[in-house]
This record gives structure tokens, C-alpha cells and sequence, in this order.
């Protein structure tokens, strides 16, 4: 039996369902189950029957799915996969922005720790950061954004809020440079440039749209436009040219890739369902400050 036969017997055997990000190697994507943006893997992390949920992307996305499935096993199939710019913020810089600016609301993107988000008002991922921040200006209040800053810039902009930031970035798309969008639109004309918003302000401005992974997978289908320059990590252009054949995309630049995210292969994967590894642990009351602040961010799903 080949490895792909195995972890599909095992995931009957043990009632397992398989999440993978975006930015998955192209061969864990086509065993997943389930294939999406953070958000979209929280909710299906959230809804799923299976017993166990096999989370193929980074530490802190196996850890919202146990935060919202305590009682379900999840298996993150390499332990070393994590966000080094979830890494960047810890919960006690978080107190010290809260002493810092009193009454303010502290919003966190999903890339933060379970520790940092026990300690935030509300959490939102890049498809729902906009909506989330202009209803907590609404009420009045002020917020803190934690961890990224350039997701908080563009947040700013969009919203034409003012926010207080944090220094944290992610090093996979800060390599992604003006200069690389200006030679793809150069070489490609005719293409919509989708850009994510963890890039930098000089790459965003340059693009057409700043989207979310998933808002970017929903225009590489819908849109009547055969070309497209993606400014994101280069893994999910797998699942843009599976679902939309005939189209064309390009990635604006191929340094743009995720080591962590590459660090969970077939045969981890099988390995997790065949040990049951490495099963994500987290203690009561980190879970429960945590469940708070990531139900608010279900509550916004665009
Ligand atoms: P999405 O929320 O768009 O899936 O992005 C997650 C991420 O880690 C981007 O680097
Ligand atoms: Fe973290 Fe960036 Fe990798 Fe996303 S692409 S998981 S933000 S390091």
C-alpha cells in the first residue's frame, strides 16, 4: 500500500480528519480534507465530528483548533512548525501595552500564541481584521494590534483609524519587494495583482487588491481575468492553477516560502496518525482567557 492509501485507512481507523493551510506542500493539500485560510480552518476546526483533527500548518493554528475543540485530539505532525512572528509578542509585553494605554481594546491577529491571546479583547486573521477594527472604533474605544505591524498599517488605512502597533512582521512576505511586482506587471500586463497584507506597505501599495489567502482563492475563480500575480507565500498558487486550469498565475517572488509551513511532509503526517503525534496540550485557563477572544473572531467572517 502506498503512504496516500495508509493515511487514508488510518483516518477511517481512527476518525481523523486531515486541515491543511494554503501554503501547504502541493502533496499534503491534496490529501486534506479540508484545504483554507486560517479562519476557514478555525471554523471547520470548530464544526467537525471526527475525534481527531490531523492540523497540517503552523503551532498556533493546531492550537486555536484545540482551544475550539477541547475534547477532540489534535496532532500537529511536525511540533517544530511554528510563526516566528507569532514568536515576536509575548503575553507580558501585552500587560505592559495594556498599563501603557489604559482603556484601550487589545486586538490580536491569529498569529499569536494561546498565552498572548488569553491576555486580548478580540482576535481576527487577515480576512476580518478590517471589519473587526472598525466596530471596536465604533464603540468608542481605542485599540492595540498585536503582533503585525504591517497587517496593523493596513488595517490603519483601510479604516483610516488610528491603531497602536507592534514591531512583529512576517519574514516570508516582507522578502517580497516592490521592485519584484513592478518586473511581474512588467512581464505580465494583463494580470490582477493580489497582494497579501503582511507585506510591506511599499508592496502593498503597488498592488491591486490586499487580500486574505482566501479572498485571493475566491478572485483567482470568480473573477473574469485569466492572469494573476500573487504576492503571498508561493504555496498557494498550488491550489489556484488545480482549481481554476485554465488560468494563469505567477508568483511575485519565488524567495516568498514559509520553512515552517514546508516543514510537514506525507510522511509526518502518517507518522501523527500512526503514533498519534504530537498532540497539542494547553492548560485549563490559558484555553478558557484564549476561547473568548477567538469566538468574537468566528463571530466576523468577512
Ligand atoms: P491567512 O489568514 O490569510 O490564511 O494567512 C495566515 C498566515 O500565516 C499568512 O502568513
Ligand atoms: Fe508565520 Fe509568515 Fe509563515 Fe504565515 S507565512 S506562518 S505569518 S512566518
Amino acid at each position: 500500500m502506498g503512504i496516500v492509501e495508509e493515511i487514508q485507512r488510518l483516518k477511517r481507523v481512527k476518525d481523523a480528519v486531515i486541515l491543511a493551510h494554503n501554503y501547504q506542500l502541493p502533496e499534503v493539500q491534496d490529501i486534506a480534507d479540508f484545504v483554507g485560510d486560517s479562519l476557514g480552518l478555525s471554523i471547520q476546526a470548530a464544526g467537525t465530528d471526527a475525534k481527531v483533527i490531523v492540523f497540517c500548518g503552523v503551532h498556533f493554528m493546531a492550537e486555536t483548533a484545540k482551544i475550539l475543540s477541547p475534547g477532540k485530539t489534535i496532532l500537529l505532525p511536525d511540533p517544530d512548525a511554528g510563526c516566528p512572528m507569532a514568536d515576536m509578542i509575548t503575553a507580558g509585553d501585552v500587560i505592559s501595552l495594556k498599563a501603557q494605554y489604559p482603556g484601550s481594546k487589545v486586538l490580536c491577529y491569529v498569529n499569536t500564541s494561546a498565552e498572548v491571546k488569553a491576555q486580548c479583547d478580540f482576535c481576527c486573521t487577515s480576512a476580518n481584521a478590517e471589519s473587526m477594527v472598525r466596530d471596536i472604533m465604533k464603540n468608542g474605544d481605542r485599540v492595540i494590534f498585536v503582533p503585525d505591524k504591517h497587517l496593523a498599517g493596513y488595517a490603519a488605512e483601510a479604516t483610516g483609524c488610528e491603531i497602536i502597533g507592534w514591531k512583529g512582521f512576517c519574514p516570508t512576505h516582507v522578502k517580497i519587494l516592490p521592485e519584484d511586482i513592478l518586473r511581474e506587471r512588467d512581464l505580465h500586463p494583463g494580470a490582477l495583482v493580489m497582494a497579501h497584507p503582511e507585506c510591506t506597505s511599499g508592496a502593498r501599495k503597488l498592488a491591486d487588491r490586499v487580500l486574505s489567502t482566501e479572498t485571493m482563492c475566491w478572485y483567482a475563480k470568480e473573477m473574469k481575468i485569466d492572469e494573476f500575480i500573487v504576492a503571498t507565500e508561493v504555496g498557494i498558487l498550488h491550489r489556484m492553477r488545480t482549481e481554476n486550469p485554465g488560468k494563469r498565475f505567477y508568483p511575485a517572488s519565488e524567495l516568498a516560502v514559509c520553512p515552517n509551513m514546508k516543514r510537514i511532509t506525507l510522511e509526518k503526517v502518517l507518522g501523527a496518525l500512526q503514533e498519534m503525534r504530537h498532540p497539542i496540550t494547553l492548560p485549563r485557563e490559558i484555553m478558557h482567557g484564549a476561547r473568548q477572544c477567538i469566538r468574537r473572531m468566528l463571530e466576523y467572517r468577512a
